[in-house]
């Protein structure tokens, strides 16, 4: 199947739309001035932003005060939105997920693996056939000091792997799970009911871009559970080898909150950590989640 893909000439120039663009860091990330969230946006705002996001992937804007309404008409020029089946919701706003940790980890326990899944390296709901293709992420309560988020390109990380390693991947497949991760934080009932609604699903372990083509490593440590077709011991050695590549600083960009920050990713094209290290304090976000696509290869 032959696929057109977008290059930049497709999209409207940032500073068209009175925006400037500053790359955050050497493989991704750019803060966006000059654009108010809070206003609805032209076709070419829509266009510029897109184009933006293709090209470093992580978008951060500060002081963007804005509403849940401004939140949601801001997800929806990018796609249809949609929900989480267990992290709880703005009330009245099934679009919106409250992602908070209101009783507290310390950095011991955070680090365990049972911990929530927004502090370990994932890319959001791979469990689902068609994984999200965007999250959008809004500071509500900041702690004083700490609970940034990391960002990773896996594209540069396919791109660095050893010739072997990506020839043996490019055609293999892996299974995700929801009840990997968010199995242990729910009772029986509710187990079983994800399990029903959440089948595994195999992903290629290498995805393209479905608007750039670029090619993406395609496994995380929160919902990936093994490689199709190879042995327990071999399916773990290799996933601990990739999972280890996305924490290499080299190919991630860190953002330090701010008061009414919106941080909008490109989900088929990162991963992402939230940093927990802020106990006793409380971080409460609120995130839009943009539907996406089956990743195919
Ligand atoms: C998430 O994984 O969507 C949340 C990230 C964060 O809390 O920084």
């Amino acid at each position: 199947m032959s696929h057109a893909y977008a290059t930049a000439d497709d999209f409207i120039p940032a500073e068209d739309i009175g925006a400037a663009i500053t790359p955050a860091g050497p493989t991704l990330g750019a803060y966006v001035e000059g654009i108010d969230l809070s206003d609805p946006f032209s076709a070419d705002a829509v266009s510029a932003i897109r184009g933006a996001l293709l090209t470093h992937k992580v978008l951060f804007f500060r002081d963007q005060n804005i509403s849940h309404e401004d939140h949601i008409r801001f997800g929806r020029y990018f796609g249809d939105l949609e929900g989480h089946p267990v992290t709880a919701h703005v009330p009245g706003h099934p679009e919106i997920l409250h992602i908070e940790a209101a009783d507290g980890l310390k950095i011991s326990e955070a680090l365990l693996p049972i911990a929530r899944p927004a502090n370990k390296w994932h890319t959001d709901v791979t469990f689902r056939e068609a994984p999200s293709m965007g999250g959008i992420l809004r500071m509500r309560k900041m702690p004083p000091i700490g609970g940034d988020t990391i960002f990773a390109d896996t594209a540069a990380i396919y791109d660095d792997l050893p010739p072997d390693v990506k020839r043996r991947i490019e055609t293999l497949d892996a299974e995700h799970d929801i009840l990997q991760s968010f199995g242990y934080r729910v009772s029986d009932e509710k187990r079983e009911e994800l399990r029903k609604e959440f089948p595994p699903r195999t992903h290629p372990m290498v995805r393209a871009h479905p608007e750039t083509g670029e090619r993406h490593l395609f496994v995380n440590h929160v919902f990936t559970k093994r490689v199709i077709g190879l042995e327990d011991r071999e399916s773990k050695e290799l996933l601990t080898y990739l999972f280890d590549r996305v924490k290499c600083p080299e190919y991630q960009v860190r953002f330090q909150w701010s008061e009414n920050a919106v941080v909008f990713w490109d989900n088929r094209a990162t991963q992402h950590y939230a940093v927990l290290d802020y106990w006793p304090h409380e971080r409460v976000v609120e995130r839009v989640t943009v539907q996406g696509d089956k990743p195919f290869r």
